[in-house]
């Protein structure tokens, strides 16, 4: 609470009788009290800041600005001070017109002192509510600023470990993935060109970025069942016969079963399943068509074939680059999805490895 002493009244009236009487019975109160003869001479006094009320009286009828035209110009600049009319006795209704557009109260003239003290002590009581109100505002407002300062930074935080996990889980299948490379170096490096390659064909394909993450954790883990596979099958130069053709036929399921049993790879099972099967329903090891195969499994089936092609392999040369693309364009709805090679080939998404390892 203010001390009675530094509570401040500023009297806005221009007859100088009244301006003198309410002086006297303010100052006479302990209350320091501030005269302005006219609405002018009240805005000068308050815009100079050189006299900071707790609260106003303000006579309506004054020359040049009346009291209710200068009433929404004080509340607007002092929100916390409250406002006091004075009004002449028989314009009863001026007065409640004034407490309608903001006014705390209103005093009849004559004014006597006991109504006088009463009603300021009443105002400077409201002023003490919309000061604590206000400061309550201010901390309020405060808090919730600090509040999402420790958001952000917590959100930060949590992104940084989630890109953390992220990086850790890529590195993990990674080298999972050179397992396999490292039982069948031709295909040094292939596991990886695949995810890059898979990964473009999504972005430009619209796909979200979790979808995607996933797929690139399948195209490393593609021919994982190749671990199972024996090493003279898969380094074999000539053609297979036909009992080890089944064998080489089983590394997608047997690339399901290892990963089956993390629940981290569930989104990868179908890739990995299904990433031998063929559009026209004539690859393995189910043998699935069209539709059938999921968006993620189709981009797989292209990129593994590019980059296959692309590769030296045990039992012939790396194809040049044109004719890779030829073999995928020739493959349009038998071997791959038709959309997707044409996405591949428009935008030239090949050229994402060109620069790896
Ligand atoms: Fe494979």
């Amino acid at each position: 609470m203010h001390n009675i002493d530094s509570q401040r009244i500023m009297v806005i009236d221009d007859n100088p009788a009244m301006q003198k009487v309410l002086r006297i019975h303010l100052e006479s109160s302990g209350y320091i009290a501030q005269v302005a003869e006219n609405g002018n001479h009240a805005l000068k006094i308050l815009k100079d800041g050189k006299f900071h009320p707790d609260c106003i009286l303000l006579d309506i009828k004054m020359p040049d600005i009346t009291g209710l035209q200068l009433l929404p110009m004080v509340k607007s600049g002092f929100p916390l001070v409250p406002v006091v009319m004075l009004t002449a006795q028989t314009d009863l209704e001026t007065g409640l017109e004034a407490m309608r557009s903001g006014a705390f109260d209103f005093l009849t003239k004559p004014v006597r002192k006991d109504g006088l003290l009463e009603t300021i002590k009443k105002a400077l009581g409201y002023r003490e509510i919309l000061l604590e109100n206000d400061r309550l505002t201010k901390e309020n407002r405060e808090y919730q600023q600090n509040l999402e300062k420790m958001v952000e930074e917590r959100s930060g935080e949590l992104m940084n470990a989630y890109k953390m996990l992220k990086e850790t889980n890529l590195s993990t299948v990674r080298v999972l993935a050179e397992t396999i490379e490292a039982k069948d170096p031709y295909t040094r490096g292939h596991c990886n060109r695949v995810r890059v390659l898979s990964r473009e064909t999504a972005i430009l394909l619209g796909m979200k970025e979790q979808t995607i993450e996933s797929l690139e954790y399948s195209a490393l883990l593609h021919d994982i069942g190749k671990i199972a596979i024996p090493i003279n099958l898969l380094h074999k130069t000539g053609s297979l016969d036909p009992d080890e053709r089944m064998k080489f036929e089983d590394h997608p399921g047997i690339g399901e079963n290892i990963l089956k049993v993390v629940d981290f790879f569930a989104p990868c099972l179908n890739i990995v399943r299904h990433h031998h099967e063929r559009w026209d329903g004539l690859g393995y090891p189910d043998g699935i068509a069209g539709d059938s195969i999921e968006l993620p499994t189709r981009i797989v089936q292209i990129t593994d074939a590019f980059d296959a092609m692309t590769s030296n392999r045990p039992y012939r040369e790396a194809l040049p680059r044109e004719s890779a693309l030829k073999e995928l364009y020739e493959g349009k709805g038998t071997q791959f999805n038709p959309d997707i090679v044409d996405v591949f080939i428009d935008k030239k998404v090949y050229l994402s490895i060109e620069n790896l390892n």
